[in-house]
C-alpha cells in the first residue's frame, strides 16, 4: 500500500517526508526530484523566503546505487532559515524572551482556530506547522510517484488558469504544458502569454496595495489508462481521492473535476462526451474508444476512462496582509491589526506544482492497487497484461 507522511516546521532545522509502498527497482533521478522542489519556488508574487531556500532532496533510506529497494524512502529538506531562528524556536528550553509570538491571529490563517485547539497562548507554533512550507516535503514525495507513473506512461503538469480576475479562457494543448515545464523561468505559469501579463498586472496591483490576491491551476494527467479507481466503494472513487488530496493543500477552497462548475448550470446534452470507435491505432490512448471533448475530465463512474485526467484547484487570497485586517491581542483582548510577517502575495503556480504533487500520488496508488507488484518488473509484467486486454476488448 502506497503510504506518505511529513514532518517538520516552517523554520525548523529541516522537512522531513517519508513515503513507503513504492516498488523495489525504480530509478530515482536526483536532478528530476531538485527540479520539481525548485518549481515549487517558482512564480511571480513570492515573499522573501523562497529567496533563502533552494530545496535540495536528501535521501536517508529506502534508495541504494540510486534504485529503491522496497523499503520505506525518507527524504530530507533542510530550511536554510533555520540558522535565523535556532534561537528562537529551539528544540530543548531555551530563552523565553528570545521567541517570537505572533500575538494577534491573521483572519483566514490557522492562528485562531489552532491556538484554541492546541491550547497555546499564541499562534507561533500554529503557523510554524500550517504553513504550507510544508508543501515541499509532498512535492519531494510526488516527484518520486511521478517518477514511478512515467515508467507507465503517465505524466502530469499543471497550468495557471486565472490570477484575481485575469483568466486564461483558451484550453492548454498538452504539449503547451510540456513547453512550459521545460521553461528555466517561471512567471505565472501561464500557457497564454497575454494572459500572463494580466494576471501579473493583479500581483502588481496587489504588491502596491499590500493586499494577496488568488486565483485557479490546472493539474492534467496525460496518458493515464482507463480503470484507475471505482465506483464499487464510495472512498475508493478516483473523483472522491483526487478532491480531498488536492482540497487538503493549504489556501485551496474549491476543486472541480474536468467542467464540473460548468456542467452544473448546462444541459446534459451539451456536457457529456459522445463515444465514438476508430480502426486506427492512436499511440496516445490505450483503446480504440474516442472521444470528441473531455468535460468529464477523464473520470466516469470514479473511474479514469482513458481520457486525460483533470483537476482544477480554486486557491484563495493568501492571509498574511502587509495591510493587515482587525484582529484582537491574544494577551490583552485589545481590537489591534492582524500580525504580518514576510509573505508571498500570490502562490497560484506554486500551488499548482504541489497539486501536481497529490494527483500524481493519488494515482500512483490507485496504479499499485489495481496491478500491485512489489519490484518494477512485477509491476510492469501486470500493467503490460492489462493494457493488452483493454487493447483487445
Ligand atoms: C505554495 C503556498 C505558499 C503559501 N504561502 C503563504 C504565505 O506566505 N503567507 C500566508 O499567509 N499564507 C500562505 N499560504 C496559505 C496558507 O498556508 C494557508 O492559507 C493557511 O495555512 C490556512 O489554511 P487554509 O487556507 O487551507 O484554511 C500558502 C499556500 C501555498 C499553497
Amino acid at each position: 500500500m502506497l503510504r506518505y507522511y511529513t514532518a517538520g516546521e516552517s523554520h525548523g532545522e529541516s522537512l522531513i517526508a517519508v513515503i513507503s509502498g513504492i516498488p523495489a527497482g525504480l530509478e530515482i533521478d536526483q536532478a528530476f526530484v531538485d527540479r520539481e522542489l525548485w518549481r515549487r519556488q517558482q512564480g511571480f508574487g513570492r515573499g522573501g523566503r523562497m529567496r533563502i531556500e533552494s530545496d535540495h532532496a536528501h535521501f536517508l533510506s529506502g534508495i541504494r546505487n540510486g534504485k529503491t529497494i522496497g523499503s520505506p524512502i525518507s527524504i530530507q529538506l533542510e530550511n536554510k532559515d533555520w540558522k535565523n531562528w535556532e534561537e528562537a524556536l529551539p528544540v530543548r528550553a531555551g530563552d523565553p524572551a528570545k521567541h517570537k509570538a505572533v500575538a494577534s491571529p491573521r483572519p483566514g490563517h490557522a492562528d485562531l482556530a489552532g491556538a484554541l485547539k492546541y491550547d497555546l497562548p499564541e499562534a507561533r507554533y500554529v503557523l510554524e506547522r500550517a504553513s504550507a512550507r510544508e508543501s515541499a516535503a509532498r512535492v519531494a514525495v510526488g516527484a518520486i510517484a511521478k517518477l514511478l507513473l512515467r515508467e507507465l506512461g503517465i505524466d502530469v503538469l499543471s497550468h495557471v488558469i486565472a490570477v484575481g480576475s485575469a483568466a486564461n479562457e483558451g484550453e492548454a494543448s498538452w504539449d503547451q504544458l510540456v513547453a512550459l515545464h521545460a521553461k528555466n523561468e517561471v512567471l505565472l505559469n501561464c500557457a497564454d502569454e497575454s494572459a500572463e501579463q494580466a494576471m501579473k498586472a493583479e500581483v502588481d496591483k496587489a504588491l502596491r496595495t499590500g493586499d494577496s490576491v488568488g486565483g485557479v491551476f490546472e493539474v492534467i494527467a496525460h496518458k493515464v489508462p482507463p480503470g484507475l479507481g471505482t465506483y464499487a466503494n464510495w472512498d475508493e472513487r478516483l473523483d472522491g481521492l483526487l478532491a480531498s488530496a488536492v482540497m487538503s493543500l493549504q489556501a485551496v477552497k474549491a476543486v472541480e473535476i474536468g467542467r464540473g462548475i460548468h456542467a452544473a448550470t448546462s444541459f446534459g446534452s451539451t456536457v457529456h462526451d459522445e463515444i465514438g470507435y476508430s480502426s486506427q491505432e492512436d499511440n496516445n490512448a490505450h483503446t480504440r474508444f474516442t472521444r470528441p471533448s473531455n468535460n468529464a475530465g477523464g473520470i466516469e463512474g470514479g473511474i479514469s476512462n482513458g481520457e486525460d485526467v483533470v483537476v482544477r484547484g480554486y486557491l484563495k487570497p493568501i492571509s498574511t496582509l502587509r495591510r493587515p485586517l482587525q484582529s484582537v491581542d491574544f494577551k490583552t483582548r485589545e481590537t489591534v491589526k492582524a500580525a504580518y510577517e514576510r509573505s508571498d502575495v500570490c502562490v497560484v503556480p506554486a500551488a499548482g506544482v504541489a497539486a501536481e504533487s497529490m494527483v500524481a500520488l493519488t494515482l500512483a496508488k490507485c496504479a499499485l492497487e489495481k496491478f500491485g507488484g512489489d519490484s518494477m518488473t512485477e509491476l510492469l509484467r501486470n500493467f503490460k497484461g492489462y493494457c493488452e486486454q483493454i487493447e483487445k476488448f
